[in-house]
């Protein structure tokens, strides 16, 4: 081994050069909230206090930290083949993965293309998109269509067809030619639901205006992540998914799930398409992918999407896209031995016999001070609260910063708090989430 010191264990004396991303930088250089270990399901922090992970890192810590299996295939793979390029060239391990990721999706989603994180899987998800309708002589479908409240990371196709104003606000123009779907989270319906809500099927059929308006020979594509993560769990409305996909098929439009959360056992299935029984075209994924240790998104493409290229009358490159780092021999390593642990432990199972414990769990939360919703599915869950007057998310980040100081770390989105463990997690540990929750939420204003 080389002498080098592990740099994440020793505290920084200056914070200042780090511009931090979706950071409140000036407030946390004041505050500094610094992790320096992690093991399974907790945290150390750098005052060295164990942090109970309520948000798998961000969402993508799926099977608890540092794993000594995925470790080691990291370290023997970067002592082994540390690079290799993926343009007209190739090295075994981007084969292998998605040979075997290819049997996880469902069924007909065959094609695997690599992509180094949520975003860029989104931005190459819509370029094929674009790609394959042109290819097959459709090239006037152009417009992309998202949804309000849709987080699809913060590429300009993603910030695009996302539905957050301040991640578009500050960025210009964007692309042109995108339209939203309205959200679907609605509370006088569809409060404190278990699980999946009754109302709101009918807000698919949005859609169908979108097409009347424009005409379906101008759009290319829908897409929309099954269940909303980042602007606070919001779950679709039973039967609400399939009108979609039915609508998409009626119009020759295809369908794109973004599964970046829901992917690999959220939901105590591989993916969210399982889980509603649902099949997208496409399928974005990253996060749980590799356990989140490496970097890693991928796109999985339906086959007669990849065919549609392959069948270009023109020798030669088929899609002209692709980045440095696809198929990084690094992360396929991490994605081989994360999903070696995902089959050996079951742990796509653990977390769907867990779900109806973690259900209750969170909603004994009702009648909590400020709660106005709960809402969860498989391990994921939204707690709601009311803002206060004049100041919105000022009081789910001061419970934020009170639950991390109770040794808890979850995630906040304005006032809804959003709790997406590791899917290792036990009894007693959904217990002690619960408990620190309801405890901060007794002190808070
Ligand atoms: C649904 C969804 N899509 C895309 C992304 C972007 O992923 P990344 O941050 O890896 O670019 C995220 C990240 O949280 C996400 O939740």
């Amino acid at each position: 081994m080389v002498n080098s010191p592990v740099l994440s264990t020793q505290v920084p004396t200056d914070l200042e050069a780090f511009w931090m991303p979706f950071t409140a930088n000036r407030q946390f250089k004041t505050q500094p909230r610094l992790l320096v270990s992690a093991q399974g399901m907790y945290y150390t922090s750098h005052d060295q206090r164990q942090i109970l992970d309520g948000t798998a890192g961000l969402w993508c810590v799926n099977a608890g930290h540092c794993r000594p299996e995925i470790v080691s295939a990291i370290t023997e793979q970067a002592a082994t083949l540390d690079f290799g390029p993926t343009f007209q060239m190739g090295h075994p391990g981007p084969f292998h993965l998605a040979h075997r990721l290819a049997q996880l999706t469902p069924p007909g989603l065959d094609y695997v293309f690599f992509t180094n994180s949520g975003s860029e899987a989104v931005d190459t998800a819509l370029k094929m998109a674009l790609a394959y309708h042109r290819q097959r002589g459709e090239g006037s479908r152009v417009r992309l269509i998202g949804r309000e409240r849709g987080y699809h990371g913060v590429g300009f196709g993603g910030i695009s067809v996302g539905g957050i104003a301040p991640n578009r606000k500050f960025f210009g123009s964007l692309l042109t030619g995108v339209d939203h779907l309205p959200h679907t989270h609605n509370l006088e319906q569809n409060a404190f639901s278990l699980g999946i809500p009754a109302w709101g099927a009918h807000l698919a059929d949005e859609l169908e205006k979108i097409v009347a308006l424009h005409d379906a020979s101008t759009i290319a594509a829908v897409i929309v992540e099954p269940v909303a993560g980042s602007t606070g769990v919001l779950i679709p409305p039973q039967g609400y998914l399939q009108r979609l996909r039915d609508i998409c098929d009626r119009h020759g439009i295809l369908l794109i799930f973004d599964e970046v959360i829901t992917g690999f056992g959220r939901l105590g299935t591989a993916f969210a398409a399982d889980y509603f029984g649902v099949a997208p075209d496409l399928m974005t994924v990253a996060k749980g992918l590799t356990n989140g240790a490496i970097p890693m998104g991928a796109v999985f493409a339906r086959d007669r999407i990849y065919q549609t290229f392959m069948d270009s009358p023109t020798a030669g490159i088929e899609f002209f896209h692709g980045y440095t780092y696809s198929g990084h021999p690094l992360a396929c390593a991490a994605a081989e031995a994360t999903l070696n642990l995902y089959e050996r432990d079951g742990i796509f199972h653990q977390a769907q016999a867990m779900a109806p414990f973690w259900q209750e769990a969170i909603h004994s939360l009702k009648g909590s001070p400020h709660v106005v919703d709960l809402r969860n599915l498989g391990l994921v869950a939204g707690i709601e609260l009311a803002s206060r007057p004049g100041q919105p998310g000022q009081r789910g980040f001061d419970c934020f910063q009170a639950c991390y100081a109770q040794g808890l770390l979850i995630r906040v989105t304005g006032d809804i708090i959003a709790l997406s463990p590791p899917l290792i997690i036990n009894k007693s540990q959904i217990e002690q989430i619960v408990s620190t929750i309801s405890d901060v939420l007794k002190t808070l204003d």
